[in-house]
This record gives structure tokens, sequence and C-alpha cells, in this order.
């Protein structure tokens, strides 16, 4: 279990562990769009958890998800356009923010002010401010805040986690990460398929999804227990895949060609942190590409390369071996792996692997669902989830400036240096 930053982190939680109605954990759901409608399901085969309500703002999308949802356990959720009625529901015991980014932490607040656990899936805030309120309402209410960052459960991200660990990597001096993801149809769609991201496109330009690769170095670097960012500088390329993209695509809005794209293609993050790391990001999500996180892991005595799934290591390969390197792509999975397989994975291979994007998804859900009904500290809490999501809005800032360094806020307020000697 990972120590909240908050020294006292169990000192909120409830004297006694709470009795749940036949012995499950009663969700309610805002957002069923692509990812809300996977994660029901998701949600309905993890152990002590059922779905009460379902809410989002499109009816069509609410009855098809109550649909499949009463399919899988046997009877059917409460439908709601309405996310306030979770707030007050009796028939709900936690709350799961699925839906577009930008009301995530306003519905987080509310759900810890009603007293109900809430889950966030990713993204990045829209103000410092926001991110402060996230904290005092969790110091003032003590209700457990989540954020759902799945790749924090990633194989080749806790296997790495493993081997720092295990000191193999000596110190770690920089880390890399990035969301490399091909989203042109998404956005470009956006209208039709009724998805927030074009709005946020045609209205901002930062590190809009920061947490996917942030969440795991951050964890690796102890960013809030022993560590922290201290600043940041931003940088955008200018902003022409979308207009590419959309002009060679009859199907797609034309009229976006008419529109200004405020999101810079390619988007570029430099953080400093207090241990003396550094942390690069990288947002490129509107010019042709495969996939990557390009996790990259650099220490005083190996290192770890996503892109071609490989370690290097001082001990293993020397330095003589650099220049010839590509006869070891994959070695990660096809020396290391079964030998510092990560604890968390090793059980979830024998308990079978299951749930979406390989699954993370399953692992971070069910991580969430058993603090509540357990009555535990929260693994990714309201400290991890505004520092992550901070990044947003403090790139914007830099590149609005152009990328002047900006200060990252200590959410924590001094407490992370209490866990230094841990
Ligand atoms: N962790 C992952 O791997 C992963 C993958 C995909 C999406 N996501 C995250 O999931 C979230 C949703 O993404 P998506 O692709 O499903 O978006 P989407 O646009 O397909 O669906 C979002 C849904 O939220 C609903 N919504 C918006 N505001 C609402 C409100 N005030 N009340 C009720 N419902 C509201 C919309 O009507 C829509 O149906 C985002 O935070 C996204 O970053 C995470």
């Amino acid at each position: 279990m990972r120590k909240s930053a908050f020294a006292e982190g169990e000192r909120f939680m409830m004297e006694e562990k709470q009795m749940f109605v036949n012995d499950k954990v009663r969700i309610g759901v805002i957002g069923v769009g692509s990812r809300g409608r996977g994660i029901v399901k998701t949600v309905l085969g993890i152990d002590h958890a059922c779905v009460t309500v379902i809410c989002d703002l499109y009816e069509d999308r609410v009855a098809d998800s109550v649909k499949r949802a009463e399919e899988i356990q046997g009877f059917a959720p409460r439908g709601t356009t309405n996310w306030r009625e979770l707030l007050t529901a009796d028939d709900v015991d936690a709350i799961l923010v699925l839906c577009a980014w930008e009301p995530h932490i306003e519905m987080a607040i509310a759900s810890m002010k009603a007293g109900k656990p809430v889950g966030v899936e990713v993204g990045g805030a829209y103000s410092i401010d926001d991110c402060w309120r996230l904290v005092h309402t969790y110091e003032e209410t003590g209700t457990p805040c989540m954020l759902l960052e799945n790749c924090c459960y990633g194989r080749m991200e806790l296997l790495v986690a493993n081997m720092v660990k295990q000191g193999l990597f000596g110190d770690v001096v920089h880390c890399e990460g990035g969301y490399r993801h091909d989203l042109r149809s998404e956005i470009a769609f956006g209208k039709e398929n009724r998805h927030y991201r074009l709005r946020n496109y045609l209205s901002r330009c930062c590190e809009n999804y920061p947490t996917h690769e942030l969440g795991p170095i951050a964890q690796l670097l102890g960013i809030n227990r022993g560590n922290r960012m201290v600043y940041l500088t931003s940088m955008a390329s200018s902003a022409m895949g979308m207009h590419e993209y959309v002009k060679n695509t009859p199907t797609a809005d034309q009229g976006l060609l008419d529109k200004t794209f405020a999101q810079g293609d390619v988007v570029t993050t430099c953080i400093k942190c207090a241990g003396g790391q550094t942390i690069t990001l990288t947002l490129d999500t509107t010019l042709p590409r495969a996939y990557s996180r390009q996790y990259t892991v650099q220490g005083t005595r190996g290192m770890y390369m996503e892109d071609n799934q490989s370690i290097y290591l001082d001990t293993d390969h020397g330095e003589k071996m650099h220049f010839n390197w590509q006869p070891n792509w994959n070695n990660a999975k096809d020396v290391y792996l079964e030998k510092y397989e990560h604890p968390i994975w090793k059980k979830f291979l024998t308990d079978g692997v299951r749930g979406g994007h390989g699954g993370m998804d399953y692992l971070v859900y069910n991580e969430f669902v058993q603090a509540v009904y357990e009555n535990k500290p929260m693994p990714i809490d309201v400290y991890d989830m505004a520092a992550w999501m901070c990044i947003s809005t403090l790139s914007e800032e830099s590149i609005q400036k152009g990328s002047a360094p900006v200060a990252i806020p200590d959410f924590t307020n001094g407490r992370w240096v209490l866990h230094n000697a841990d």
C-alpha cells in the first residue's frame, strides 16, 4: 500500500468498516460515452461492486448502458440525466466520474461534500484554484477520492518500478513519457460523435492529457512522498495536423477548415523536481504516428526504453554494446519480465488477466472498489491528483508566456518532506 502524502492519511478513514447492502458497494456512474460504456462492464466484473445509477447528458446513452448493466448484473440501474441526483441517492455508496473532462473536479468536490467516495477518470485541470479546492475539500470532509490512472498499473511500467526499487537502474535521474496517439478522427468527428475533445482542441493549447505518462513517473520518483515537482516550462508547435486531416477526409466536417485549432500538434513540457530529476512529457495527438507512451527511465546504472521495449544495464551490457543495440530490442519482455515481474501482475496473471487496455482498467477500478469496500486509503490520492492534473493549466500558462518557467504548487503544504526518510 502506498502511503498517502498526507502524513496522517488514515486519520480521516472511518472508525469502523461500513457494512454494504448485499456485501456490494453500490456505484453511481456519471458519463457513459465511449469510456464509461465499457467501464460499466469492467466494474460489474469486480467483487463487491454493483451499479445502481447511471447518468449521462444523453438519454440514448443512459438507456443503452442501463440495458447492458441489467443483462450483466440481473437488475436495472436507475437512469438519469442529472448527475446531482447521485449526491443524495440512498442507493449510491460511491461515485465514478467517467464523463468529459471539464466537470471532473466539480463533480469530485460535490461527491466528497456529499460523503460519497469518488473515483475520477483521467484528464487535466483547467485552473489551479480547482486543484486547491479539490485538496481542501478532501481535508475538510475526509471523503476518499482517487484518480483512476490506469497506466499506473501497466505491466511494463510496474516491471520498471520493481527493477528501480531493487536498485538495478541506480539513482534515477531523468524520465520521459508521452501521450502520442493519433486522435485526428476522434477530434474531427467530435461534433457527430458528441465528443468533448473537439471543443478543447479549438479552444486551448496545453499539455491537456498529462497523467498517463506522468502518473507512473511520479510514483517512481516519489512525488509527494519525499520529492516534488518544482517548476516546468512548456512549448507548443504550430497546429497544422487537423487542417491537413480534414482537408483529406471528405466525410469529416469541412466547416472545420474555416476554424483555427488552438492546440499545437506537439507540446513538450519539461519539469524539474526537488530531488534534482528532470521529466519530459510530450503530447502528440494530431499528426500521423504509431501509438506510444514513450516511457523512458534513465538512472546511473541503466535505462528502460518503451519504444523498443528494451532495458540497458551497465551490469549486463556494458558500454561496448551501446552502438549495436538493435539485437536487444524487446529484451524487456524476453529477458527481464519473468524475473522482475511486479507482484501486482504476478497475482493478476495467476488470477486471470481481464478488462480493457491489457488489464490495466480492471486493476485500477478494482483498487478503487476494494479501497471503498475495505475502508482503506486510496492508492492514488487527491494530492497525486492535484499535482498531476495541474500540469495542464501550468503548461497553458507557460506556453502563453513564451515558455517561461512556471512554479508548480506544493499541494501537500510541505508534508511531502515527511516521507523523505522512508
Ligand atoms: N484511462 C483511459 O485509458 C481512458 C480512455 C478513454 C477515455 N478516458 C477518459 O474517460 C473520460 C470520458 O472519455 P470518453 O472518450 O468516454 O468521452 P465521450 O465524449 O465519449 O463521453 C463522455 C460522456 O460524458 C457525458 N457528460 C459530459 N458532461 C456531463 C455531465 N455534466 N453530466 C453527465 N454526463 C456528462 C457526455 O454526455 C458523454 O456521453 C475522459 O476523462 C477521458 O479522458 C480514459
